[in-house]
This record gives C-alpha cells, structure tokens and sequence, in this order.
C-alpha cells in the first residue's frame, strides 16, 4: 500500500473504529432486488392481500412478527426458525409461545418468491416487506422498505426472553428496552402504535383490567366480562388491543390511551402523567404526525443489525437453516 492510500483510508478506519459495537458497515436498499429479483413487491403483496382478506388479524400477526425479529439480534428472520430435537429457537420463548402468528403466509410467499427467483431474497427481507404490506393494505401509511438482509443460521431463545420488552413493562422499561436497540423515546411511542391492529390474550392484560387505578373503569369492566381474574381454561381469551377499531391501521390507539382505554399496562405507561403525555397527545389529533414518525421507526427497527454481504445465508425454507 502506498502512504497517499494509507492516507485516503485513515478516515474510513477512524469511521470504523467509531462505529457503534453491532453496526454494520454494509448497507441496506431500496433497490437492492432491482435486477436480481425485479418483481419481489409484486409478488409478495397479493399473497399479504389474499391472507387478509382470509382474516383480517393476519396482518396485525406479520406486523408483530417482524418486531420480534428485529428485537432479538437483529432483522435476520430468526425467529422463523423452528425447533428441532437438538436446536431450540426463539417460537417458544415467553414472548411467542402460543401468541406469535403468521408463519404460514411467510411460508407461501417464501415459495412464490423461490420459483420466480431461486434462492436470491432472504426470509429476513420477505418479512420486512409483508409487514409493510400488511400496514398499507390495512390503511396505514406506505413507505420504501430498506432490503439487502440475510437469514441467520441461529436463533436465540434466551435472548428473545430478554430482549422483547413483556406487557408488564413500566415507562422506563419499555424506554431502556427500546434504547438498547438504538431506537428512541419517540420511536417507542410511535411504534407502539402498532396496537392500533390485532388482539391480546387476557394472560397479557388481566392484571391490567384488575390491578391497575389508570383504566377507564367501564373499560375495565368490559374487559373482565371475558377474561376472569382467576388463571385457568380462558386464559387465552382475546381482546382487542384498539377497542375503538382493531381491524383498521389508524391513531385511534392514541385516543384510547388519552380516555384511559389501554389493553395492556405497558399501553397505559404511555399516558400516565408522564413525559410521553404529550406525543400521546399529538398522535391522538394527528394521524399525519403519528403515520410519519411510525414510518421513521419502522424504518430504523428494520435497520437493526443486519447480516448482510457474506454473513449468513439467503435460506431455501424459513422455518430451516439450509
Ligand atoms: C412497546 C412495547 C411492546 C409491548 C410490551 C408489546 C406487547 C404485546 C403483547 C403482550 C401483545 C399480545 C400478545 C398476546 O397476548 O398473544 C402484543 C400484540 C401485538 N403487538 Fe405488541 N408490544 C410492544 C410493541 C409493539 C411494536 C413495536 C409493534 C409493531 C410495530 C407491535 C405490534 C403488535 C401487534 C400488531 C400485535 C397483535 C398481534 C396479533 O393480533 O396477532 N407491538 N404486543
């Protein structure tokens, strides 16, 4: 090497020395399917579309699927392993166990996407793009979704356990929770917001409707109607977590939380005489501001360690390392 490309690189070593520990240097794209996969959107939305209108939920199940991902080391498709005799993945963790949906419809988008472009887009990427898809076709806002990660060949129960903040979270939980992974108090808020769409188990919001004083009192009552206070047969009972309009990707979960109407007690911590009032507040008059920030954290969430270049693998099934 010659000193004047020594020199040149100096600035890039010193860049990478001053990375944060986990980022990657390798970037994600818009585009990077362009011309090995050009119709990878056009394949994996009628797929979304068909399995919606199968059942609405479906979408709320990919969107959730796709955060607890990102939250346990990165959007690398881990947790769409499944277990075998000698390999314990993340699907029966606390956080999933009887709870996370939606492997199927991966599943059959997987396989549409193989015979048009074998072994080319990760199971990483087709989540990213279904969960996007699934918040549009449900009336959220649209954006660019960032591609170019791979599949990991590992998956990591324990941390699933830690790293996905539980519904029993308190304000700063669910903030250092979210900090840990690079994403803000505002991002947090915003992304909650995800609520706006699917269901809950009376398991993860009974001690929510009979415990706590920061719940709309007819509410909670409602609530209790199908989720008795006793553990046993209906704990799997489900709730809406949007009790104004679950099947519609809107700021109504805003406007529930200023009325005291949040399902799970990490909901209510968000408006609670706390400092995160006032996005709360925001959110619930603005579906622009809260659409835009939504955006902006989801994109950053799917940012979250990437395996890209030789890292990895582009898996031939998503429930297997090949
Ligand atoms: C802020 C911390 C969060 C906590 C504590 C939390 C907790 C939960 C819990 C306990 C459930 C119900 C699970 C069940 O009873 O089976 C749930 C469902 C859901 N979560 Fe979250 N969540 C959080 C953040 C997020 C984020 C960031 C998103 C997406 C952007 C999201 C999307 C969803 C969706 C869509 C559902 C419904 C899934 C379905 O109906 O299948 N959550 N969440």
């Amino acid at each position: 090497m010659t000193s004047s490309s020594s020199m040149a690189s100096a600035p890039l070593f010193l860049a990478v020395l001053l990375l944060p520990l986990g980022t990657s240097l390798a970037q994600l794209s818009t585009d990077f399917y362009s011309s090995s996969c050009p119709n990878v959107f056009d394949i994996i939305k009628p797929v979304v579309k068909s399995a919606i209108s199968a059942e609405r939920r479906i979408g709320a199940s990919i969107l959730r699927l796709f955060f607890h991902d990102c939250f346990v080391n990165g959007c690398d498709g881990s947790i769409l392993l499944d277990d075998t005799p000698n390999f314990r993945g993340e699907k029966t963790a606390a956080p999933n166990n009887n709870s996370v949906r939606g492997f199927n419809i991966i599943d059959k988008i997987k396989t549409q996407v193989e015979k048009a472009c074998p072994g080319v887009v990760s199971c990483a990427d087709i989540l990213a793009i279904a969960a996007r898809d699934s918040v549009v076709i449900l009336g959220g806002p649209d954006w660019n979704v960032k591609l170019g990660r791979r599949d990991s060949r590992t998956a990591n129960f324990s941390a699933a356990n830690t790293d996905i903040p539980p519904p029993t979270s308190n304000l700063s939980r669910l903030i250092a929770n979210f900090s840990s992974q690079g994403l803000s108090v505002k991002d947090m808020v915003a992304l909650s917001g995800g609520h706006t769409i699917g269901k809950a188990r009376c398991t993860s919001f009974r001690g929510h409707i009979y415990n706590d004083t920061n719940i709309n009192f007819r509410f909670a009552k409602t609530r209790q109607a199908n989720c008795p206070r006793r553990v046993g047969s209906q704990d799997r009972n489900l709730a809406p977590l949007d009790q104004r309009s679950e099947r519609v990707f809107n700021n109504d979960y805003f406007k529930n939380l200023v009325e005291h109407k949040g399902l799970l007690h990490s909901d209510q911590e968000l408006f609670n005489n706390v400092p995160t009032d006032s996005r709360v507040q925001k959110y619930a008059t603005s579906t622009t501001a809260f659409f835009a920030d939504f955006v902006t954290g989801m994109i950053k969430m799917g940012d979250i360690k990437p395996l890209t270049a030789s890292n990895g693998e582009i898996r031939n099934n998503c429930r297997k390392v090949n």
